[in-house]
């Protein structure tokens, strides 16, 4: 069979509110042309983020009847390290609320002033936790990540000679550690490869620098390992996924993404003494070291969660469904970041609206005409996102597929908004700055159309 279906049954729903195109002109001018200002009830698809936006499994939901909401030693955290000591082979293992929170841990334990981090690419939290402690973050993609056409297999990688230079020029006394980002989010959710992490631990172990991951799509990585690499077609991709992290010293995780929670993160540290100084740090602001910040009920969602994702028939059909809408644009003349990646479909918008210049924030057009046209509400990740001091090398819009959460016909009626607006292109008008704060201001800018 060619199909590759959605491997659940639908138990409990959730009803979509349909509007009418007048009614999202009406919307979009309320909310000042930013979607993230727009009402989720008036939103019809939402490919905002795949962040805390999974639907949950009826397992799932039994975890979360079974939480034991004792303060210290709680059942579900000793149920959920165990999963993960099964996954990841590390014993040290603290629940945070979300990826970010075991950043600023991590970031402020051996981050500050004069250090270097190196990273593929650094999401948005990442480097400003690393940057908030005083730190440089570099990112250091390969050359074929910075080019929407180029069908690397293994975009996300890590460019070995460039990370060489940066060690040698900065020393490696100012490099805490080395940072892996699986798989890539910010350039198109492409995948970094088995070798990749292998060369960059050789240089690890050879300069004694621990290596760190940033794992919130591992099970994704995993996947794309092995279709791609050589080696490990016949691989289990929960045999892939530990291979990934022996590799590695320790790994900052968002459970909203592959660990299908709506809320949870992990940091995970092989080091004792570090491990007890983040201990600390935890308990300082999260919470005591057997909850981090969380319910028992979500550590038991969440622990049932990363046993499930690491499922071939999961994450075939995930990573299938990805593609399937990213080969619908492209069949429709619409530029992506190919070839598509995992959990996301990256729009070129300066392919799409080649009359509007960057000034004019083409990603943020596009993103307003996919609401206006289907009320999908997509993200703009380019001059809007990055602010003016640190220009992207391309405009993008990222439709993020939540997971489990939207059928085919969901992905067919996106590919047909799109298509859509792309054959009146020439429509789409330039936006611009009305108000907005100085750091992270997509989150709350208002816009208005040239
Ligand atoms: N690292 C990566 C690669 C991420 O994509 C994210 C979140 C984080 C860290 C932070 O995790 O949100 O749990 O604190 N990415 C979301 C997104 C927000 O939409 O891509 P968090």
């Amino acid at each position: 069979m060619k199909t590759i279906i959605e491997p659940f049954r639908v138990k409990s729903v959730e009803p979509i509110r349909m509007t009418t195109a007048v009614q999202r002109e009406d919307i979009l001018r309320r909310a000042h042309f930013n979607t993230f200002l727009i009402h989720a009830q008036d939103v019809i698809i939402d490919l905002l983020t795949d962040s805390g936006t999974s639907a949950m499994s009826s397992e799932q939901w039994a975890g979360i009847m079974r939480g034991d909401e004792s303060y210290a030693g709680s059942q579900s955290f000793f149920r959920l390290q165990h999963i993960l000591h099964e996954l990841t082979g590390f014993s040290q293992i603290l629940p945070t609320h979300q990826g970010r929170a075991s950043e600023r841990i991590l970031f402020e334990l051996v981050g500050g002033k004069g250090k270097v981090i190196p990273n593929n690419a650094h999401f948005d939290t990442t480097r400003a936790n690393a940057e908030h402690s005083g730190a440089e973050a570099v990112d250091l993609a390969i050359p074929e990540a910075h080019d929407p056409r180029s069908r690397h297999p293994f975009k996300g990688n890590m460019d070995i000679a460039a990370l060489e230079r940066l060690i040698d020029k900065v020393g490696r006394d100012r490099i805490p550690l080395i940072m892996i980002t699986v798989t890539n989010n910010t350039s198109g959710g492409q995948p970094v490869s088995m070798q990749n992490i292998r060369d960059v631990r050789r240089i690890c172990d050879r300069l004694n620098i621990p290596l760190y991951l940033d794992a919130c799509r591992f099970a994704e990585n995993a996947w794309f390992i092995r279709q791609r690499e050589p080696g490990f077609e016949n691989h289990s991709p929960r045999e892939i996924a530990k291979q990934m992290f022996e590799l590695a010293d320790g790994a900052t995780i968002s459970a909203k993404k592959d660990g299908l929670v709506n809320i949870g993160g992990l940091l995970l540290i092989r080091d004792h003494d570090l491990f007890r100084k983040a201990c600390n740090s935890l308990i300082l602001t999260e919470g005591y070291v057997t909850y981090g910040g969380l319910a028992g009920r979500d550590l038991d969602a969440m622990a049932q969660g990363f046993a499930e994702v690491v499922e071939p028939d999961y994450l075939s059909y995930r990573v299938r469904s990805v593609e399937y809408l990213g080969e619908k644009l492209l069949r429709a003349g619409i530029q992506i970041i190919e070839p598509p990646g995992g959990h996301a479909i990256y729009i070129d918008a300066r392919h799409f609206a080649p009359h509007i210049p960057r000034e004019h924030f083409p990603g943020q057009a596009v993103v307003c005409g996919l609401y206006r046209t289907g009320g999908i509400r997509a993200c703009e990740i380019g001059s809007v996102m990055f602010g003016p001091s640190r220009r992207p090398d391309m405009e993008l819009v990222r439709l993020a597929i939540p997971r489990r959460v939207y059928t085919q016909s969901h992905i067919d009626y996106v590919a047909e908004a799109a298509a859509a607006l792309f054959a009146k292109r020439d429509e789409l008008r330039g936006i611009r700055i009305v108000e907005a704060p100085d750091v992270l201001r997509h989150f709350t800018a208002k816009f208005e159309e040239m």
